[in-house]
């Protein structure tokens, strides 16, 4: 069943900045959809609206069949998370998980069912005397999401919870609210500019540019068939490469004044797209550093920069007015402006437009 609908929805600031965009958006109960995209393009605006906090220039937000528009935040029954705790200071953690339901005026057993199963959960209990002060920020975050969490709303709405904690404790969060979110099935509704973040929580992810949506799906379809190349560099990690190309009369492609002869199946793409400025799309992980490979694309270039993980290496690759970056495991020993030839094959290609930078096609293969 559809929980959320958002049609149409455009917002505009001081009569010229376009915050959102003709946006549309639909989640259904249950799922968890994540916002996806850089800073500025719009993802907290569109939060705010939904919440009842901004008022949209036109567009509509549905929920539950209902059209809520006009309705104050309070009115709304969603809870919104924000990037600061919010936390009342001179209020013990019980109290602060309590102060919605007093404010909707439930009996006190029934708050402290609610506050202890809450705290139950997000695994509170020993901090309920406590005052936020006393705690660390993944504690104080997680009285937040508490919060959320006793007021049983109809949606959640997250806007970069977990974008004031360090590395490694924004790891583990990640890890709770998805644990919480398979337990409570709550409809969530969530916003980050991290791919990686987006990645791990999302049914679905849904992506942003300038206001616009660009492309929704779940984080595979996402990484796999990019609709179009801002998709394909944003998801990923790193991102998607791109290398100039043009599709010769002879059938012929040229790369970085290099040319190539495609295979017969993959060649007969190719010529649908005769003499246009075209983006070949190849991933870091589908580079290659071991000379060329049959059957494919390979190039010369100089190392400019290698990165070491340990357990795999990231290299970056000049080669002519591009620059590439490859992730591997068995590069073996690379240096600074050593020259390569780096490959990859047909089949690993996404086919971009140049100028609208809209796929083509999927990976060949
Ligand atoms: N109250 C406001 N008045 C004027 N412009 C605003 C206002 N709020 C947001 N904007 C502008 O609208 C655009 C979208 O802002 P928004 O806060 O929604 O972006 P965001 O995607 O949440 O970014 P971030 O990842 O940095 O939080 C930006 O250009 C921003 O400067
Ligand atoms: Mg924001």
């Amino acid at each position: 069943m559809e929980k959320l609908s958002v049609k149409n929805l455009t917002k505009i600031f001081d009569g010229s900045i376009v915050a959102v965009d003709d946006f549309n958006l639909s989640v259904k109960e249950g799922e968890f959809v994540v916002l996806l995209g850089p800073s500025g393009c719009g993802k907290s605006t569109i939060l705010r609206i939904i919440a009842g906090l901004e008022r949209p220039d036109s567009g509509e937000i549905i929920l539950e069949g209902k059209r809520i528009n006009d309705l104050s935040p309070k009115d709304r029954d969603v809870a919104m998370v924000f990037q600061e705790y919010a936390l009342y200071p001179h209020m013990t953690v019980f109290d602060n998980l309590s102060f919605p339901l007093k404010m909707r005026k439930l009996p006190k057993a029934e708050i402290q069912k609610q506050v202890h199963g809450a705290a139950e959960i997000l695994g509170l209990k020993d901090l309920l005397p406590r005052k936020p002060r006393s705690l660390s920020g993944g504690q104080r975050q997680r009285v937040a999401l508490g919060r959320a969490v006793v007021r049983d709303p109809k949606l959640f709405l997250f806007d970069e919870p977990l974008s004031n904690l360090d590395a490694k404790l924004r790891q583990q969060m990640r890890a709770e609210i998805s644990k919480l979110h398979r337990r409570l099935r709550a409809t969530t509704l969530y916003v980050t500019h991290d791919q990686q973040e987006a990645m791990t929580l999302g049914d679905k992810v849904a992506i942003l540019k300038e206001g616009r949506l660009r492309q929704m799906g779940t984080p595979l379809e996402l990484y796999r068939h990019p609709a179009e190349a801002f998709v394909g560099e944003f998801i990923g990690n790193p991102g998607m490469n791109f290398l100039t190309a043009r599709v010769e009369g002879s059938g012929e492609l040229r790369v970085a004044s290099s040319q190539f002869s495609p295979p017969g199946n993959i060649s007969r793409v190719f010529r649908n797209y005769t003499d246009r400025e075209l983006l070949l799309g190849i991933r870091p992980e589908d580079i290659l550093l071991s000379g060329s490979a049959a059957e494919a694309i390979s190039l010369e270039g100089e190392i400019d920069l290698v990165e070491e993980l340990g357990n795999e290496t990231v290299v970056r690759v000049n080669c002519g007015e591009h620059q590439l970056t490859a992730r591997g495991k068995d590069y073996g020993e690379l240096t600074i402006a050593q020259k390569v030839i780096f490959s990859f094959p047909w089949s690993k290609i996404h086919l971009f437009e140049k100028e609208s930078g809209k796929a083509l096609t999927g990976p060949l293969s």
